[in-house]
Parts: structure tokens; C-alpha cells; sequence
């Protein structure tokens, strides 16, 4: 189904040889109750970005997941430091992905959903301005939008004083946005993780030593210590790997 450096299971089970993409899906699946996962690519000594950006950690395996995953979603969670950073462009998936969501009874399209207390986005940009499906932005009340913001994109208010993310979840859901990727960055995993609303982490480690200057995956205050669960190693022919963890 694709081609690309073969990625194999290594633990639970060894598979018995590469995966292909439907095999690879299947091993990170849809909960059949909300959920959010939380996706993210890091260097083996913990960076988050090089030279300030994820895709100098990212490899064609790693690629290929984010696209699976995106695959999956319902809603594409991603803050707005992340979004205008990164220069976030509208989700797009192949027609074999569109398909898979078809057959799977899913809109053709996931939901961008940004996180932003400021609004201080851009309506142009074509994360906006070319998505396939109306976004959605999480913001506080109170904030303003810059002109034109509220015609490319639906504004919902949660929180007064910062974005409330259990009330922005609640929102979504029942917007029938069950199943969320979260794809950061760094401050959002942070608070969703103090928040306690992290179910699922799914983490890249690229085979590079980053060295000291770069951030961690997570950022903001700090929160308890929590358990979560290695449920599976996936391993690319470079050395890539990919993990996931998931709370029962
Ligand atoms: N390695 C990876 O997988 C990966 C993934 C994603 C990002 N990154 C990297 O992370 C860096 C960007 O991170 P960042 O520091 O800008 O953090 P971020 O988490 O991407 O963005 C933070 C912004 O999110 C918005 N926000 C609104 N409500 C929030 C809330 N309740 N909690 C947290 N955030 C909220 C705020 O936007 P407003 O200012 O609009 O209010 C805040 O400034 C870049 O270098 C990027 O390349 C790496």
C-alpha cells in the first residue's frame, strides 16, 4: 500500500515483517469513546525542534505516521504559537486517506481546531483561507479578532482570563469531534496535560542528538506525576522510532 522505509512492529508482538499503512493504522486505531491523543517528535536527547522547527527531526517514517494519524482524527487540535510558527497550511489528505475516512463513516476532512487566547492570527493564511472544512478556534472572551477572521473560521469562547480547555473540549464533542489529535506545541501539551485531558501520547524519537539549546516536548507549569503506559514499539529501518502510550 506504500512504499517508503519499511516500518516494522517490534514490541508487544514482533511483527513478522514491514507494516503497510493499514496495518500501521490499525495499530493506533479510533477509541470507541472521546479521546485525545497527543502526537509529537523529539531528538533521542529530548529536543523539540532543531534551528526551531520540528521538521529537522522529522523523517519520512515519522511522515508517514503524522499523515496516518491525521488520517484518523476527527479534529486537529494545534496551538496558535504552533500554528504561526510552523506556517500551519490547510489539512490536506490523499484520495486513499479521504477514502479510508469514507469507508470509515468520518467527513472527508478533520477539523482544525486552534488554540488561541490572543486571536492574533492571520485570515490569510491558508490554514485558514484554504481549509477544507470550516476551523475552529478556541479563544478566551473577550479576546478580539483581527477583520476577517470570523469568516474563514468559527470563534468560540472559553474562559475568561485563558482559554479553557475542558470547557473547549466539552464544546468540541459535542460538536461531534470525538476523536482529537493534538499535534501541540509544546505550551498546549503542557496545560492539556495539567488539565489531566491527555488519554494518549504518541511520540517520534528521531536518531539525532540535538544537544543543549532547544526545548522539551512540554512547556508551562508544572503538574503531577502521572502513569502512562507503553502500548506499543514501532520501529523504521533508519532507526526511528515510535511509541505510544495510552492510559487504560
Ligand atoms: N517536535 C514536535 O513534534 C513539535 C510539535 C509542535 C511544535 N513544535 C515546536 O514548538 C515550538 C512552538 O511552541 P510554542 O512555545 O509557541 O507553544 P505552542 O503550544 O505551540 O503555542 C502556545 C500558544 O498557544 C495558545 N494558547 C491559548 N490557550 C492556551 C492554553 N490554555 N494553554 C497553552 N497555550 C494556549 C497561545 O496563543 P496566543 O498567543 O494566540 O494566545 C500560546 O501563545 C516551535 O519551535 C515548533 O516548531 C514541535
Amino acid at each position: 500500500m506504500s512504499i517508503g522505509t519499511p516500518i516494522s512492529a517490534l514490541w508487544p508482538e514482533p511483527s513478522a515483517g514491514p507494516l503497510d499503512d493499514a496495518a500501521i493504522a490499525a495499530r493506533y486505531g479510533r477509541a470507541d469513546h472521546p479521546h485525545l491523543r497527543v502526537n509529537f517528535v523529539s531528538s533521542v536527547d529530548g529536543a523539540v525542534a532543531v534551528d526551531g522547527y520540528s521538521a529537522g527531526l522529522s523523517g519520512e517514517p515519522d511522515k508517514r505516521v503524522f499523515g496516518l494519524l491525521r488520517m484518523l482524527c476527527d479534529g486537529l487540535l494545534v496551538a496558535a504559537g504552533t500554528l504561526r510558527h510552523e506556517g500551519y497550511r490547510a489539512v490536506r489528505l490523499d484520495e486513499r486517506r479521504r477514502a479510508w475516512r469514507r469507508e470509515h463513516g468520518l467527513a472527508e476532512y478533520p477539523t482544525l481546531v486552534v488554540v488561541s487566547g490572543s486571536l492574533d492570527l492571520d485570515p490569510g493564511q491558508k490554514a485558514f483561507a484554504d481549509a477544507p472544512v470550516r476551523p475552529i478556534v478556541l479563544t478566551r472572551a473577550g479576546a478580539t479578532a483581527p477583520p476577517g477572521l470570523a469568516d474563514v473560521a468559527d470563534l468560540v469562547p472559553c474562559g475568561d482570563e485563558r482559554v479553557d480547555l475542558v470547557a473547549g473540549l466539552t464544546e468540541l464533542r459535542r460538536r461531534g469531534l470525538d476523536q482529537l489529535l493534538c499535534e501541540g506545541g509544546p505550551h498546549l501539551f503542557g496545560a492539556l496535560t495539567a488539565a489531566d485531558l491527555v488519554d494518549e501520547v504518541c511520540l517520534t524519537v528521531a536518531p539525532l542528538l540535538a544537544g543543549p539549546g532547544p526545548g522539551r516536548i512540554t512547556a508551562g507549569e508544572a503538574s503531577p506525576v502521572r502513569h502512562l503506559p507503553l502500548r506499543h514499539v514501532l520501529a523504521a529501518a533508519d532507526g526511528t522510532l515510535m511509541l505510544r502510550y495510552c492510559r487504560a
